[in-house]
């Protein structure tokens, strides 16, 4: 049972928790394939999404998740925000309980600061991805899309391979996946790979084509430029020809296996087109899966409430 104020990362969750809000998400997915998107779960209640980083695919897909159950949904970026003059992010949320709002859907470019902001407000926080922390929705949405493809999550091979170190889609996945009992390996060039990732669970692996050996799922990470500083690997080309994922690395894994990413891809880097774009990619079904899993959390964190 989800019986917590906020949702800050996988780390905190119980694997029943996860299992609840996959379940939930599979149930939300099944009405938005049916094209159904006018429920009543949040009618009365009010989302705000406080973005100081940008995002294409979290954002809008937590308030399309808040708008499709009859939320009000307010959006608040921060470079058009009293951000830009000053003011602190405790503050920022006194505000907006101050205008009732009942659910922040936060992305910060600082590790800690949902929790923060959790600990000072009445609201329901909801992590949108914190720094090189956690990006615990993704993790969730990336689970919600296996456990669709698959039988079961427990005893999958993950293989996660690319940028690990600035990675809390990697991290989240690894709270995640190992708490519900798959086998989660990572590759990345040593630059990238964080000491003591190991003692977390991940499998580190030696190549890329041992961790794709055999694997159920391969997952791209995204080269996240905007967080290197220089130094980390020669050029994108190299990069891609040495640590991506192409048609000739898939032949190492399952039959069956699948193809992840959670996006933005920089494509012909982390995945080849042929790869992205064939019969064995989710990455589209992820985004679907996005709007689902959103719209469990929303409706967990808050249903005692709606229902009182
Ligand atoms: N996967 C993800 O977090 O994408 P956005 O940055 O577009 O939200």
């Amino acid at each position: 049972m989800l019986n917590r104020k906020d949702v800050l990362g996988l780390y905190d969750l119980s694997a029943e928790e996860i299992d609840e809000i996959l379940t939930t998400g599979m149930n939300m997915k099944k009405l938005l394939r049916q094209n159904i998107k006018k429920l009543p779960h949040l009618q009365g209640k009010t989302v705000t999404t406080l973005f100081y980083e940008n995002s294409t695919r979290t954002r809008c897909s937590f308030e399309l998740a808040a708008d499709y159950m009859g939320a009000h949904v307010v959006n608040i970026a921060a470079a058009s925000s009293s951000v830009q003059k000053g003011e602190t992010l405790v503050d920022t949320g006194k505000t907006l309980d101050a205008m009732k709002n009942d659910v922040i859907v936060i992305r910060h470019p600082m590790g800690g600061a949902p929790r923060l902001l959790a600990k000072t407000v009445k609201a329901h926080v909801v992590n949108a991805g914190d720094g090189m922390n956690e990006h615990p929705t993704q993790a969730l949405l990336d689970m919600l899309t296996m456990r669709e493809n698959f039988p079961s999550i427990a005893g999958l091979k993950v293989a996660i391979l690319g940028d690990i170190s600035h990675s809390r889609v990697a991290k989240s996945n690894l709270f995640g996946l190992k708490k519900l009992g798959a086998e989660v390996r990572m590759f990345a060039p040593r630059t990238l790979m964080p000491t003591g990732i190991d003692r977390m669970g991940a499998k580190v692996c030696a190549s890329r084509e041992e961790a794709v050996e055999g694997a159920d799922v391969v997952m791209g990470l995204r080269i996240q430029l905007e967080r290197q500083h220089g130094g980390n690997f020669p050029s994108l080309g190299e990069y891609a020809k040495y640590y991506g994922a192409d048609e000739a690395l898939m032949r190492y894994a399952a039959p069956h296996a699948l193809v992840m990413h959670p996006g933005p891809v920089n494509r012909g880097v982390e995945l080849t087109s042929a790869l992205i774009d064939g019969d064995t990619s989710r990455i589209e079904e992820q985004v679907l899966s996005g709007i689902a899993v959103r719209m469990a959390i929303l409706f967990l964190l808050t249903k005692e409430e709606v229902a009182s």
